[in-house]
């Protein structure tokens, strides 16, 4: 074999700025870790158990079998935007137009645009926690620093301090925010979206809503948005999915709003990353958003089914307490007598085949919290929170 005085050393030694230092994902890690196992119920990830319907794969396939094989426009095909822009129009009574969509390839890579074209080195970020980790890391691929105000578990749910909230626009340049949010299941309301537009215009503060759940709602049709409360040229964006509301979350399509002066930026980085969403994904995406209301309905009602099995059999376990969420498919709880999440998430696939997310990931300083995934048949709720309670009333 040849030899060089190079090969000692390894390739990847001092190339350390460009994000090599973010941590790998904690639920990434404990799941590749147990992935394997024997009979293991896994509750980790944030997707549900339910493929994609058939109207919406129909409509893909479709436009395969036309040939749609061939590179689209960078911001998406005009009708999919079009489509879009009605769709949040309607939505959320505002009047959105398709020059302020983009059509992305995914709801991850719209928030990795929106920072692309947004942050500078050292530039500042605030936002909340727990968060869902590739929001908490993303302003750190473009050397930004991350600025954090914690979300408090109170009687009436989680909590934002608004005023430190707003207290701390003056000094950062984006407010990430992500409501309903992974892993809490708290929601913003619109007085409060109202008065963070507010004073973000006063201070010229840009905000990140990442509004991927907006549809995973219980007691309404969708979650207040910032898109109904931004004018055209208002530094907002707003970062949406097809993953979440239509079971797509192998599709990879996802789409943001923008201010219209920004959208040629936005399509100028687009080339430089997926170039353009397929075709054929993005066909599957129209029959989502034309056809698909029938589809959310029913998720709703199946997923609230599912969070009050989940929280009923929760409120049995002595050592657990879980706010309700008010959107979204998670329940973050906290588990009392538990030091290290991680051990323990780690025990609890050795010892009962179960698999939930340490609460760490969501925000390092977290000791004993956990979020269980509960978009899943009742039957695998019901034994994975069998399975819970035995472990948990084994000494
Ligand atoms: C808050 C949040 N934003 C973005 C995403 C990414 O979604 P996508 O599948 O569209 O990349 C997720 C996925 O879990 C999420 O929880």
């Amino acid at each position: 074999m040849l030899q060089t005085s190079h090969s000692a050393k390894l390739a990847v030694e001092g190339l350390t700025s460009k994000g090599l230092d973010i941590p790998v994902s904690r639920i990434r890690d404990l799941a590749n870790r147990s992935m394997g196992t024997q009979g293991i119920i896994p509750l980790w990830f944030g997707e549900t158990d339910t493929p994609t319907p058939d109207f919406i794969r129909d409509a893909a396939v479709a436009s395969l079998a036309k040939g749609a094989t061939f590179y689209s426009e960078g911001l998406g095909k005009p009708w999919l935007r079009e489509a879009i822009a009605r769709y949040m129009s309607d939505l959320h009574s505002v009047e959105m137009t398709a020059e302020r969509v983009a059509v992305t390839a995914s709801g991850s890579n719209a928030v990795n645009l929106a920072f692309q074209m947004l942050l500078e080195p050292g530039d500042r970020v605030l936002t909340t926690l727990p968060s869902f980790p590739t929001l908490m890391n993303v302003p750190a691929l473009q050397s930004a620093n991350l600025e954090t105000l914690s979300l408090k578990p109170g009687l009436d749910g989680w909590q934002l301090d608004m005023d430190e909230l707003v207290g701390k626009l003056t000094h950062v340049k984006v407010l990430l925010l992500n409501s309903p949010n992974n892993p809490t299941g708290w929601m913003l309301g619109n007085a409060q979206i109202a008065r963070i537009v507010d004073a973000a215009r006063k201070t010229g503060t840009w905000i990140v809503s990442d509004e991927v759940y907006a549809r995973i709602v219980y007691e309404e049709t969708v979650a207040p948005s910032f898109a109904a409360h931004g004018e055209r040229e208002d530094r907002i964006i707003t970062v949406n999915s097809f993953s979440k509301s239509w079971a797509m979350t192998g599709w990879r399509l996802g789409w943001l709003t923008m201010p219209a002066s920004l959208t040629p930026e936005c399509e100028k980085l687009m080339e430089f990353s997926m170039s353009c969403a397929p075709e054929f994904i993005q066909a599957g995406g129209l029959a989502a958003i034309e056809k698909g209301e029938d589809f959310i309905k029913a998720q709703q009602t199946r997923l609230k089914k599912a969070r009050d099995l989940v929280l009923k059999r929760l409120g049995h376990m002595e050592r657990v307490t879980c706010i309700p969420p008010d959107a979204a498919f998670y329940a973050f709880m906290h588990i009392d007598g538990v030091e290290d999440d991680m051990d323990f998430a780690a025990d609890l696939v050795r010892t009962a085949q179960l698999g939930i997310a340490p609460g760490s990931a969501f925000d390092p300083s977290l000791k004993g919290w956990f979020r269980i995934c509960f978009a899943k048949e009742n039957e695998m709720l019901q034994e994975a929170m069998a399975r819970l309670q035995t472990r948990l009333e084994t000494p």
